[in-house]
């Protein structure tokens, strides 16, 4: 009964700032880091995280003082490291590149990172892709994933190690980039046509069901990269590397905002331990890569 007073206090409190998007950096990379994509489900206190300029996987536990940011793994015989997506807990699904933009072969590892961290490749070259860049799980064994100059979606079996291009045309153009699952959809964006979208996945077979869905299209999604889906409401939040803004896509009524405008060039967003996490590619006025706090005023925890 004390406290009554005090939790009323506090509640006016947050009714007021709670308005407001609030953002704060909390590391920075070295110059010419580039943070790619962000992996995180359930109660992980891990960000994991890959890079696009080296072949790295970091991850950070920003709810430990001495948490920043760390390397855990180096792959070998690769150049660079773009999709990352949580298979079960500490275990991953990470894609990586070999060679020049326009020459490099794609493979995809399963990377173990409980304890001393280890990677085994599970395809060393898929075929016909190009860049396979954004990736999303749809269970611990199937994956997939974007070939963004392609403009095409894989689905990739790691059990059996097997990979095929299950769309392309049909909305699935070249600039394809971020993916995500959420029962039962599988939501992208595509950065040149500014557009975030969804294709419909059965549940059981993970096979597509009918076509590409537009939710939003516009100017304001034109540099859309990766994001998060929230857990408590209908809503993405889309990273925007070429305006510096993060989106939230209100998914029920198709329509798009910019919910902050002062981080450069973020390349990927997820929830996390402490709420939502937003990393950058450090073009621009950032000078490295860096990993920033967002506190979005309406998040309930799942
Ligand atoms: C891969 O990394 C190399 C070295 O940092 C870089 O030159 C190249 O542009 C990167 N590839 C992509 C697709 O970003
Ligand atoms: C490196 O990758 C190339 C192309 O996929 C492959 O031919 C070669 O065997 C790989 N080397 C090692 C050491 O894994
Ligand atoms: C991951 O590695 C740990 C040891 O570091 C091992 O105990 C565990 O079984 C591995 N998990 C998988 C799924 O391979
Ligand atoms: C769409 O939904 C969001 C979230 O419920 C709401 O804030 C917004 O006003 C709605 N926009 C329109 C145009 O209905």
């Amino acid at each position: 009964m004390r406290t009554t007073p005090i939790l009323s206090l506090l509640s006016a409190a947050t009714a007021v700032l709670g308005e407001q998007y609030t953002t704060r950096k909390l590391y920075q990379l070295d110059p010419g880091t580039w943070i790619e994509n962000f992996a995180q489900k359930g109660s992980s206190w891990y960000t994991r995280m890959t890079r696009l300029d080296s072949p790295e996987v970091l991850e950070v536990d920003p709810s430990h003082q001495h948490g920043g940011p760390r390397t855990i793994y180096t792959f070998p015989n690769a150049t660079n490291a773009t999709g990352i997506a949580e298979l079960s807990t500490d275990n991953y699904a990470v894609l990586t590149l070999n060679g020049p933009p326009d020459n490099a072969v794609v493979s995809i590892w399963s990377l173990n990172a409980s304890g001393e961290t280890s990677a085994t490749p599970v395809i060393e070259n898929i075929e016909g892709a190009q860049i396979l860049n954004g990736l999303a799980a749809f269970s611990p064994s199937i994956v997939f994933a974007t070939d963004s100059p392609a403009g095409a979606i894989y689905r990739i079996n790691l059990e059996s190690g097997t990979a095929e291009k299950v769309l392309s045309g049909d909305g699935i153009t070249p600039g394809i980039n971020g993916l995500r699952y959420k029962e039962p959809y599988l939501y992208y964006t595509n950065s040149l046509n500014g557009v975030f979208g969804r294709i419909e996945i059965d549940p059981a077979s993970g096979d597509l069901v009918g076509g590409t869905e537009v939710v939003v299209r516009g100017d304001i999604l034109v540099g859309a990269d990766d994001f998060a889906l929230a857990g408590w409401t209908d809503a993405a939040f889309v990273a925007n590397f070429q305006q510096n803004t993060l989106i939230r896509v209100h998914i029920v009524n198709g329509t798009a905002e910019v919910v902050v405008r002062d981080i450069p060039a973020p390349t990927t967003a997820t929830f996390g331990s402490g709420g939502l996490y937003v990393g950058t590619s450090g073009t621009g006025s950032d000078g490295g890569a860096s990993f920033w706090s967002v506190v979005v005023p309406d998040e309930r925890p799942a």
